[in-house]
């Protein structure tokens, strides 16, 4: 396969996440990262296959990714070869779980750079639920590491934008208390990372734990 797009990848998955985050190649190669709302294992996968990433993924449902892996097995067995992009996907769903981002099982202080993308705080519909998943993200992520959030606002639905990033910033309000953290929000006129090209404003939310 071709390389493509800005980072070289063999897929343009990996590149149209890094174009989000301002994360470099060096984030990702031999780094413990943590991968919040997974879904379809995309991020994961590709960062293992090209950058060694050492991925683990959580989220409520991750029927996608197991989905995904039964299409590469058929595609394995009708090749009958080994493929990369399946054993690359293998290891990040042996390194995925099922379990909310308000309650991560993992100890404290393990995860150089924690992500999420188009997952949470989007998904949540309460300010506290908001607020625990970004002090679990904290807790788990090490002393120097960072966490990402994008987008911090619907970009398929922007009529509803106005009242869920109410509920963002009064959850950021309270972060705000929390001591050994720096918060950044970053404005992004950005394409919708994993769809339509919609170019529509919203935020990135960096927190970075010192
Ligand atoms: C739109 S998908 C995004 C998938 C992936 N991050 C991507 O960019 O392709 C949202 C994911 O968040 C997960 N999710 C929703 N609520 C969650 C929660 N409270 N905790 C963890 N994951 C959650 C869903 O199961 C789904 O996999």
């Amino acid at each position: 396969m071709k390389p493509s797009g800005v980072c070289g990848c063999r897929t343009p998955f990996l590149d149209r996440y890094l174009e989000k985050l301002p994360i470099t190649l060096e984030d990702l190669s031999g780094k413990l990262i943590l991968d919040i709302g997974g879904g379809g294992l995309y991020f994961a996968q590709e960062a293992t296959l090209n950058y060694g990433a050492k991925i683990f993924s959580i989220g409520k449902d991750l029927s996608e990714a197991s989905h995904r892996y039964a299409l590469w097995v058929e595609r394995a067995n009708a090749r009958r070869a080994s493929i990369p992009e399946l054993n690359a996907l293998k290891y990040c769903l042996e390194r995925s779980a099922c379990t909310l981002a308000q309650a991560l099982p993992f100890h404290d202080d393990i995860f150089d750079t924690v992500i999420s993308i188009s997952a949470i705080p989007l998904l949540l519909n309460s300010p506290r639920a908001i607020l625990n998943s970004f002090q679990e993200a904290i807790r788990v992520t090490k002393s120097g590491g960072t966490a990402y959030f994008y987008p911090l606002a619907p970009v398929r639905r922007p009529e509803h934008r106005q009242k869920e990033q109410k509920r963002v910033y009064r959850a950021l309000q309270m972060l705000t208390r929390e001591k050994g953290i720096r918060i950044t929000l970053l404005p992004c006129e950005e394409n919708d990372p994993i769809g339509s090209g919609l170019k529509i404003p919203t935020q990135l939310l960096i927190i970075e734990k010192y």
